[in-house]
C-alpha cells in the first residue's frame, strides 16, 4: 500500500458493495502511537475511525485501512505481562495437545507468534514448534526463549516455503491476529497450503456479539480491521473448504471465541452443531440487522455523556483522578470521549517502554504502576478494563487506603 490510507469499498469477505456505515467516531492518531516529550509540539496525523456492516454476509469492518507500515513499524505490543492471557495460552496448548493427541514429532505453527508466548507452552509438551511474525524485534526475543521464528508476514508464499522446509503442520494457531489481516483470502490460501491433511487450525478472536452487547466500542481502532461473528466467517470457510469442529466462548479480552477447524476432506473430528446454535443466537440478537448497529452507536453516545458527567462531577468536588492501563483501547476512549489531562492527571502502566511517554492525541503522561499507592489519587479509571480483576487484585493496598476504582464499560461503575 503506497498511500497512508485505503478506503474499503467492497466487503473483505464476500466482496459485496452493500455496506452500511455506522458508529462514526471521528478521527484520532493511531492508538499505539505513544509520544516522547519532544514530539508533543509536532502535529499528529489523524485517521478516521468508523465502521461498516456488510448487509450481505454480516461482517463488520472499519471504513479504512491505515498503511500497516505506519501502524506496525515500531510494534511493541508484547502480551507476556498479563496473567489472564498466559492462563489462556496455557489452556489452549493443553487443550490442543490432549484433544488432538500431539506427539514429539507433531508440528505446531503459530501465525502472529509475537514474542513466542503461546508456543512456549506448546514447547513444554515436547512438540515441534515454529513461529511466524513480521516484527523482527519480537522474533529475536522469541528466539532467545527457544522459539524458532520466521520473521515474515504470513502469506501463501511464506506458507509454501515453510511447508517445504518443515513439512505440513499438525496444528496452526492464530490468536488475536485475524482482526489485523486485510487479505483474508491470502491468509486462508496460506493455511490451506501449510496445514497437513488431518491437521487442525485454531483461531481466537474477540467476538462481535460480546463487543455489541457490552458496549466495547473502544476495542474498535485502526489495527483491528474486522469484527467477526460466525456467519461471515463461515462464508470464508466454505470458500476454502474448511469447517468448524469445535467452538468455545472465552472470557478473555471482554469476550472472545475459539474456533477449531479442519479441512472438509479430513477424517479428524466431526462438524460441530454448536455453529448453528451460535448463528441462531447471532440472528436473535440482531447481528444481521442495521438497527442493532444504530442502537449501538446511540449507546456509545450516551456512554460518553454518562462517563464525562461522572468524572467531571468528581473534578468539581476537587477529587484527583488517574487512569490505569495505557492500552490502545484506553487511548481510544480518552480521545473519542474527549478526556484529557483536565480530568486524568496521568496513567499508570506496567509496560516499561510506555513509561515516560505520552498518550497519542490526549498527551496524558504514563508512569509506573508503583506511583498509584505512592500518590494515592482519589479515583482510578481502569482503561484496561479487560484486566480489571487482575489490576484490582494487584492494587489491594490502594483500595485498602481508601482509593476507588471506576470501570467505564459496559456502563460506568464505581468499585
Ligand atoms: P491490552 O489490553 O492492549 O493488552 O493493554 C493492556 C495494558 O494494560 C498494557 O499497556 C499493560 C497494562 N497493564 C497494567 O498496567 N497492569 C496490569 O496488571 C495489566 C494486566 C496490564
Ligand atoms: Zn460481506
Amino acid at each position: 500500500m503506497k498511500k497512508n490510507i485505503k478506503q474499503i469499498i467492497k466487503c473483505r469477505i464476500c466482496k459485496s458493495t452493500q455496506l452500511y456505515k455506522f458508529l462514526d467516531l471521528g478521527s484520532m492518531p493511531i492508538p499505539n502511537g505513544f509520544l516522547t516529550e519532544e514530539l508533543l509540539e509536532k502535529r499528529e496525523q489523524k485517521y478516521e475511525l468508523a465502521c461498516i456492516f456488510c448487509e450481505n454476509c454480516g461482517l463488520v469492518h472499519l471504513t479504512n485501512v491505515v498503511n500497516p507500515d505506519i501502524m506496525f513499524k515500531n510494534y511493541v505490543y508484547i502480551p507476556s505481562t498479563a496473567r489472564n492471557m498466559m492462563n489462556n495460552f496455557n489452556n489452549l496448548a493443553s487443550y490442543a495437545v490432549n484433544q488432538y493427541k500431539l506427539k514429539d514429532s507433531s508440528l505446531v505453527i503459530d501465525i502472529g507468534s509475537n514474542d513466542g508466548s503461546l508456543l512456549t507452552f506448546f514447547k513444554s509438551y515436547g512438540v515441534r514448534i515454529l513461529g511466524i511474525d513480521p516484527a523482527e524485534n519480537l522474533a529475536k526475543i522469541a528466539e532467545l526463549k527457544g522459539v524458532p521464528t520466521v520473521a515474515k508476514l504470513f502469506n501463501s508464499r511464506v506458507a509454501q516455503s515453510v511447508a517445504k522446509r518443515y513439512g505440513g503442520a499438525d496444528v496452526i494457531t492464530a490468536t488475536n491476529v485475524i482482526a489485523h489481516i486485510d487479505d483474508l483470502h491470502e491468509m486462508f490460501k496460506g493455511v490451506s497450503a501449510l496445514l497437513s491433511k488431518d491437521g487442525v487450525f485454531i483461531t481466537e478472536f474477540p467476538y462481535l456479539l460480546d463487543l455489541i452487547q457490552k458496549n466495547q466500542f473502544d476495542t474498535i481502532y485502526h489495527e483491528h480491521l474486522s469484527y467477526y461473528s460466525i456467519k461471515p466467517w463461515k462464508v470464508l470457510l466454505d470458500e476454502f473448504g474448511f469447517e468448524i469442529i469445535d467452538a468455545q466462548r472465552l472470557p478473555i479480552h471482554g469476550g472472545s471465541i475459539r474456533l477449531i477447524h479442519r479441512k472438509k476432506k479430513s477424517k479428524k473430528g466431526s462438524s460441530s452443531r454448536m455453529i448453528n446454535t451460535l448463528m441462531e443466537l447471532e440472528e436473535k440478537q440482531g447481528l444481521y440487522e442495521r438497527k442493532t448497529y444504530d442502537d449501538f452507536s446511540t449507546r456509545v453516545s450516551d456512554l460518553k455523556i454518562e462517563l464525562n458527567d461522572l468524572l467531571r462531577g468528581l473534578k468539581k468536588d476537587k477529587k484527583r483522578i488517574v487512569g490505569y492501563g495505557a492500552a490502545a483501547k484506553g487511548n481510544v476512549l480518552t480521545n473519542i470521549f474527549d478526556i484529557g489531562t483536565d480530568v486524568l492527571d496521568y496513567i499508570v502502566d506496567s509496560t516499561p517502554y510506555k513509561q515516560g511517554l505520552y498518550t497519542p492525541g490526549k498527551h496524558i503522561p504514563v508512569h509506573a504502576e508503583s506511583k498509584l499507592v505512592e500518590d494515592m489519587p482519589d479515583y482510578t479509571l481502569i482503561l484496561a478494563w479487560n484486566f480489571a480483576d487482575e489490576i484490582m487484585d494487584k492494587q489491594k493496598e490502594y483500595k485498602k487506603k481508601g482509593g476507588k476504582f471506576i470501570i467505564p464499560i459496559p456502563r460506568p461503575k464505581i468499585v
